[in-house]
């Protein structure tokens, strides 16, 4: 059966009400379209783990803050349909703004205590809009399953606690980064670097890959850990760092200490692009 391709709640919920009736289970991979190998491998997971797979296409305007790059995000719905139904995903769900938000829209969806540093601080409607769109694609899509990325460590860390704080009865299953040969993370956002800054961009893995091996060979000092990132990121001139920051994977707060589970993250502009990368220690 070909990729049904659908613009309006309605249908989804439609096609969702069959699917259950039969008994199936349904995957959920939420993007903003222009779809790349990172959003592939979310998708190959999900085909794998559940008999219906529903990926969203939708640029949701309401996570952009006013001076961020909505107008200008990238798109390509044709390419979209194509590697979705090559990945074997039933559905692809690409609504329009006014489908998705009614004129007089007014209940947002927010998570406090991990929203409050890293990306949040920087981006303060940010996501709560993730957060309000991602539970109405919960609620749409009735889903069993939905798969985020760790590219976006804080996203799925909030996505995970507002399902649990909101009892969604929907498993969040986190998937690994995936890099260009040079260790860039992949993304959508990365057409919008120039050449030389493309070149530049992949010291943000090397800086953090160097944090990484501190820790394993025993560091303790998340000050020396950021210190030592931070160094080898301004080592690279095109590179402005926004944040190098190390925090426990719970509750996102700054730690001392490198002991027991953390993520560090990073964000760094090259020129007008804003670029994240992290790393996550378990335990
Ligand atoms: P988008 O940036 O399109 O990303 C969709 C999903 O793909 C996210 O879960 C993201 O973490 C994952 N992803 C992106 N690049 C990746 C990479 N290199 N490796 C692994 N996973 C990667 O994140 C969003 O959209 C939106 O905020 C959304 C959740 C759809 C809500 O609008």
């Amino acid at each position: 059966m070909g990729l049904i391709r659908t613009l309006t709640k309605k249908e989804v919920k439609e096609k969702v009400r069959e699917w259950k009736k039969e008994g199936a289970s349904i995957g959920l991979v939420p993007t903003m379209g222009y779809l790349h190998e990172g959003h592939a491998s979310l998708i190959r997971k999900a085909v794998e783990q559940n008999d219906h797979v529903i990926v969203s296409d939708f640029v949701n305007p309401i996570q952009f803050g006013p001076k961020e790059d909505l107008a200008t995000y990238p798109r390509d719905f044709e390419a979209d349909c194509a590697l979705v139904e090559s990945l074997g995903a039933d559905l692809i769900f690409h609504p329009s703004p006014e489908e998705m938000y009614e004129p007089d829209f007014c209940t947002h969806v927010n998570v406090d205590v991990l929203t409050k540093g890293l990306c949040g601080a920087r981006r303060p409607v940010h996501f709560g809009g993730v957060c309000t769109v991602v539970s109405k694609l919960f609620h749409i899509s009735e889903a069993d399953r939905a798969y985020f990325g760790q590219k976006d460590a804080q996203q799925l860390a909030v996505v995970r606690r507002m399902a649990r704080d909101l009892d969604m009865d929907i498993e969040i299953i986190g998937c690994p980064i995936i890099r260009e040969e040079d260790g860039l993370a992949k993304s959508s956002r990365n057409t919008y670097l120039s050449p030389q800054e493309r070149k530049a961009a992949p010291i943000l893995h090397k800086a953090l890959t160097r944090g990484q091996e501190m820790i394993e060979n025993g560091e303790k000092d998340a000050s020396k850990v950021k210190a030592k990132v931070s160094a080898i990121i301004s080592s690279e001139p095109l590179a402005r760092i926004d944040y190098v920051e190390i925090v426990d994977w719970n509750q996102l707060q700054p730690v001392e200490t490198t002991d027991g589970p953390i993520l560090c993250a990073v964000a760094v502009y090259f020129g007008s692009t804003r670029l994240i990368d992290n790393f996550i220690k378990e335990d």
